[in-house]
């Protein structure tokens, strides 16, 4: 008999989860277009604007760190509870707060619900959907993160004109947050999680509920318990020791140093100042289109990376944004050499910078995450998952500190020639050392990985 209802829960669920991203997204976008009236309120300095920006990225690289061992002992759904709990609170309090302490302290622990969640909520959505859907419910929350991105670029560019007040866009992010804490309260736990905790009738009704066949449920308990037993003895970071595990950390980690030093959050915080060093009059209306291109295109990437796989995408993307990033780097290079950028220039900038965000958008945006979501065996999979993810905050706060600078002292050009030859370099990771995962089981990956299969090769 089809259970008819199971498609129906898991998207409810994955939707909910996936808010993680949304706020993920609000949050990261926010300091673009608030930070001029912050500072007007408490007269911030150049410098304490800039802490003001990072102190958040600091809170999630701890966030991510620590959500590892909190997402296994209470379990992914508290954890999400937890993160839920903790946007609507700082978002709150930070709106009401006229001390700049106080406002430290409440970006920092937004940090940590943002970390938390870019940790646990990929996590959740690879234990929760059904195999054949899993890298479109992961890449759902890249989605999210895309469009948390572009609603808060329009609501405090429409909040800063109307009502010129940081309070009430720090506000607007309390709204999805509430909404993600009531549903997560909702959501059924994650069976993987559960069986580790030795909890199998309870881990039976969920995948009873969000599976559509019986089959499909005993065949899934029976891969976890194997994978479980295939594990029990070592967990944690003792299996950093093993050859087979550090391998795949090794991956995951490059993988997340590659989505960042591509040069994304350059141009996610950034897009309005580079415009205007290009010669542009009114870069305020890019940052909307970047955003908006970076959201329309993870629709497609939704869509399309079960049905294409995500290595094909993956040398597409890098192809697309290796070229886009010496073209702009090229027409950068013309204008630090003392001539104007003219119309076609322009356009042809303006044409680079957008193709470059599809292309991101499309490939390593939802593809990274979903490929650390599904390499790692299930009693590493939150190590795993915390040090990849903590790679790419740090190496994300790192791109944010150090674009403006090198733009300044040794002009766009260098910036985004620097973002080329990562994208370059990417090929060898992706080419050399990257499973194609589209289609196969976790459990699978799992034993080809320990049966000592090359990285490459462990998805066939
Ligand atoms: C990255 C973020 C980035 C976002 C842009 C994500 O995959 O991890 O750092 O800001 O994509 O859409």
């Amino acid at each position: 008999m089809v259970n008819v209802e199971a498609k129906k829960i898991v998207k409810r669920a994955c939707c909910i989860a996936a808010l993680g991203g949304l706020l993920f997204g609000l949050d990261q976008g926010f300091i673009n277009g608030s930070l001029e009236f912050i500072s007007k309120t408490f007269g911030f300095t150049t410098s304490q604007g800039e802490s003001f920006a990072s102190i958040m990225l600091i809170g999630s690289i701890i966030g991510a760190l620590s959500s590892g061992w909190i997402s296994r002992t209470i379990g992914r759904k508290r954890t999400l509870i937890i993160a839920a709990f903790f946007f609507v609170l700082f978002s709150i309090w930070g709106a009401m707060t006229d001390t700049i302490n106080i406002l430290f302290f409440t970006r920092f622990c937004l940090g940590l619900a943002v970390g938390c969640a870019s940790f646990v909520v990929p996590l959740y959505l690879s234990e929760i959907a059904p195999t054949r859907i899993r890298g479109a419910f992961i890449s759902m929350y890249q989605l999210t993160i895309t469009i948390g991105i572009f609603l808060i670029y329009v609501s405090n560019t429409v909040i800063g004109k109307y009502f010129q007040s940081w309070r009430l866009m720090l506000l607007a992010i309390a709204i999805p947050a509430l909404v993600m804490f009531i549903g997560v309260l909702t959501i059924p736990r994650s069976p993987r999680w559960l069986i580790l905790k030795g909890k199998e009738q309870d881990a039976r009704e969920v995948l009873e509920n969000t599976r559509e066949t019986q089959e499909e449920v005993e065949l899934e308990i029976k891969e976890i318990n194997q994978s479980i037993e295939n594990s029990k003895k070592q967990g944690g970071w003792e299996l950093l020791r093993k050859p087979f595990f550090l391998k795949v950390i090794i991956l995951g980690m490059l993988l997340q140093c590659l989505q960042q030093l591509s040069g994304i959050n350059s141009v996610i915080y950034y897009s309005g100042q580079i415009f205007k060093v290009a010669g542009f009059e009114n870069p305020g209306i890019a940052t909307v289109v970047v955003g908006l291109v970076n959201m329309l295109t993870t629709i497609l990437a939704v869509k399309y990376i079960d049905k294409w796989g995500r290595k094909p995408i993956c040398y597409f993307g890098l192809t697309v944004m290796a070229i886009t990033l010496i073209v702009a780097g090229i027409l950068f290079k013309i204008q630090e050499g003392g001539a104007i950028l003219g119309g076609f220039e322009k356009s042809l900038f303006l044409f680079a910078c957008l193709a470059y965000i599809f292309a991101f958008a499309i490939s390593l945006g939802p593809i990274i995450w979903v490929i650390c979501a599904e390499i790692f065996p299930l009693e590493g999979r939150d190590l795993g998952m915390t040090l990849t993810t903590a790679t790419n905050w740090i190496f994300n706060t790192i791109v944010v500190r150090f674009s403006l600078s090198v733009i300044e002292n040794y002009g766009g050009s260098t910036l985004f020639f620097i973002f080329a030859a990562c994208c370059i370099l990417g090929f060898i990771l992706i080419g050399n050392y990257t499973p194609e995962t589209k289609g196969v089981s976790l459990e699978l990956l799992e034993m080809n990985l320990k049966s000592g299969k090359k990285l490459k090769e462990i998805g066939q």
